[in-house]
């Protein structure tokens, strides 16, 4: 672990296609709301990150944070899928174009990473590596889309509990660490799902697994339902497969939605791009 609590790491991000959209209007004073599935349970105070970016931004420019921000949630809640990490990344784009500030990326990226490790990678989306806390970034080339299948566990992981894990679970002799990224970044560039499955893997999932032991159930119904390979992303609970194709992904989808082991099932591919203003100079 790092001196500031956090831990170093290396890491592939791979942005994909479930979004959320949120609307920026200028208003009186900072408001936030939020409506879409699991809507009630996201905080609409200074809790939420989208509040904390619209006040930086006001703040780095010298001006009032006078904005309502209207969330529609389209990315599971409470999942470590990134959804709020994404509506902050889309607020700060969006409240640069509404206060037409033409802030640099730098600035949005410095903005980005002060709010949370995995804003910066929002900003832009893609395939990037990820190193430092996650919010130094270099993009990867990945050629054609991959196909995934998420599926959102019935209860939530606490991503400071699942690093502080692994560190015990180190303490006590040190899971096989994995290895250096290049295999998995060439397999990326060929576009091969078959190649990048066996190369997937995240140091956090025995401390995923270790808290939450019923997620190797999940990741068994995957892999059995016909995916390429199973791990749990990011800090978990979510398990992503990685599967052969669009079709396999729809019939993998279905039968784990069946399967009755996880919250809700999405099918997604990836990469997209980051956060970005839909068509107005008041949405995004
Ligand atoms: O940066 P963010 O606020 O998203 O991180 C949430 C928590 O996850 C941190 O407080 C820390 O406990 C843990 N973390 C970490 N190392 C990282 C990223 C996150 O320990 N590289």
């Amino acid at each position: 672990m790092r001196p500031d609590g956090y831990h170093e790491l290396t890491t592939v991000f791979q942005a994909l296609s479930l979004r959320d959209t949120v609307t920026l209007t200028a208003a009186d004073e900072l408001s936030v709301s939020v409506c879409g599935e699991d809507a009630a349970s996201v905080p609409t105070d200074s809790r939420n990150l989208v509040w904390r970016a619209a006040q930086a931004v006001a703040d780095l420019t010298g001006r009032d944070p006078a904005v309502s921000i209207a969330i529609d949630k389209g990315i599971p809640v409470a999942g470590g899928m990134a959804g709020g990490s994404s509506d902050a990344a889309a607020t700060l784009v969006g409240l640069d174009r509404l206060w037409e500030l033409g802030l640099t990326r730098d600035e949005l990226h410095r903005l980005a990473a002060d709010l949370g490790s995995d804003v910066p990678f929002c900003l832009y989306g893609g395939t990037a590596l990820g190193t430092g806390r996650g919010e130094e970034l270099v993009s990867v080339l990945s050629r054609n889309s991959f196909h995934w299948v998420l599926a959102l566990a019935k209860t939530g992981l606490s991503t400071p509990d699942v690093f502080r894990e692994l560190d015990h679970l180190r303490d006590g002799g040190d899971p096989p660490r994995l290895g250096d990224p290049e295999e998995l970044l060439r397999a990326l560039a060929a576009g091969d799902p078959h190649a990048l499955a066996p190369l997937l893997g995240n140091d956090l999932q025995a401390a995923a697994l270790s808290l939450e032991p019923a997620l190797r159930r999940t990741l068994r119904a995957g892999v059995t339902a016909g995916a390429l390979a199973g791990i749990v992303s990011g800090s978990g609970p979510t398990c992503a497969f990685l599967c052969a194709d669009r079709d396999t992904a729809v019939s993998v989808g279905a039968e784990l939605a069946g399967a009755g082991v996880s919250r809700t099932v999405r099918v997604a591919e990836g990469p997209v791009p980051g956060a970005r203003v839909a068509d107005s100079d008041t949405s995004n």
